[in-house]
């Protein structure tokens, strides 16, 4: 884990990167930043990190308002976070994300070799040299079979950053390598600009993989939505 300072300053640079490659509207005030899930819940997710007790308070009191927020809160002390959610109306979905990061000279800045004559590597360049992002630059990444994409992922720079976003393999071509070939295109990608640290979120299964590359967890993510949204996702 790293200090507060250290860590307010990766998540910050990690949301400003991430929203930009997602192209979400974004908004933030005291002690938060927040992206429009237009793509899932349709609300507000916020991120707020390591806030304090009046900072958490001013922030659930926002998330409240609507059962479809959510509150994803970055900092190493999960007890206190979600003592201070259940005082203020929220309940914790998950703690099993974190925010990752890799110092970028450490990687490979070859792209892969696929092996095999069937497999194709499609690298897209996201958004036209009108469309204006706080990103330099963003790629999409695919490992193409035939008609099947057997896996993809994204990366976008952000100045010195490379955020790392939407790795995912089919379900069926799992645990053969694709993952980690994205990873690595994406990573060649990202080394033609002069970044120094890759940023990403990671779920459980990423992390293995990327901690495989050389990554480290900065801090878990505890993920907490209002109480009333909790109960509606027990029902599923
Ligand atoms: C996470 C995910 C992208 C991994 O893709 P993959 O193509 O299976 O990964 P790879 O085959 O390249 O795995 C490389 C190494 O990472 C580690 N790894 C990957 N998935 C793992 C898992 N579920 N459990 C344990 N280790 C895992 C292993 O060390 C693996 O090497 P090994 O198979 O020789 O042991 C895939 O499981 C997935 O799409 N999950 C759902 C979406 C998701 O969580 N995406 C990550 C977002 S951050």
């Amino acid at each position: 884990m790293v200090g507060s300072t250290e860590l307010a300053a990766r998540a910050a640079a990690w949301f400003a990167g991430w929203s930009a490659l997602r192209s979400y509207q974004t908004r933030s005030g005291p002690g938060f930043f927040a992206a429009m899930r237009l793509d899932s819940t349709g609300d507000w997710e916020y991120f707020s990190c390591a806030p304090t007790p009046a900072t958490f308070a001013t922030v659930a009191g926002e998330v409240t308002e609507s059962a479809h927020r959510a509150l994803c809160v970055l900092g190493p002390d999960v007890h206190h976070y979600v003592k201070l959610a259940h005082k203020f109306g929220l309940g914790m979905v998950s703690n099993s994300e974190h925010l990752m990061e890799c110092a970028m000279e450490t990687q490979d800045n070859q792209d892969p070799f696929l092996g095999d004559p069937e497999l194709s590597l499609v690298v897209k360049t996201l958004g036209g040299k009108r469309s204006a992002s706080a990103c330099d630059a963003r790629f999409s990444v695919a490992i193409v079979k035939g008609q099947t994409v057997l896996a993809s992922g994204s990366v976008g720079i952000y100045g010195e950053y490379a955020i790392f976003d939407g790795l995912q393999t089919h379900a069926d071509h799992r645990r053969s390598g694709f993952g980690m070939l994205i990873m690595k295109t994406l990573t060649a990608k990202a080394l033609a600009y002069p970044v120094a640290t890759g940023l990403m979120l990671a779920s459980t299964g990423g992390q293995r993989l990327y901690t495989k590359l050389g990554w480290r967890s900065l801090s878990p993510i505890t993920v907490l939505v209002p109480k009333e949204r909790l109960t509606e996702m027990a029902k599923l």
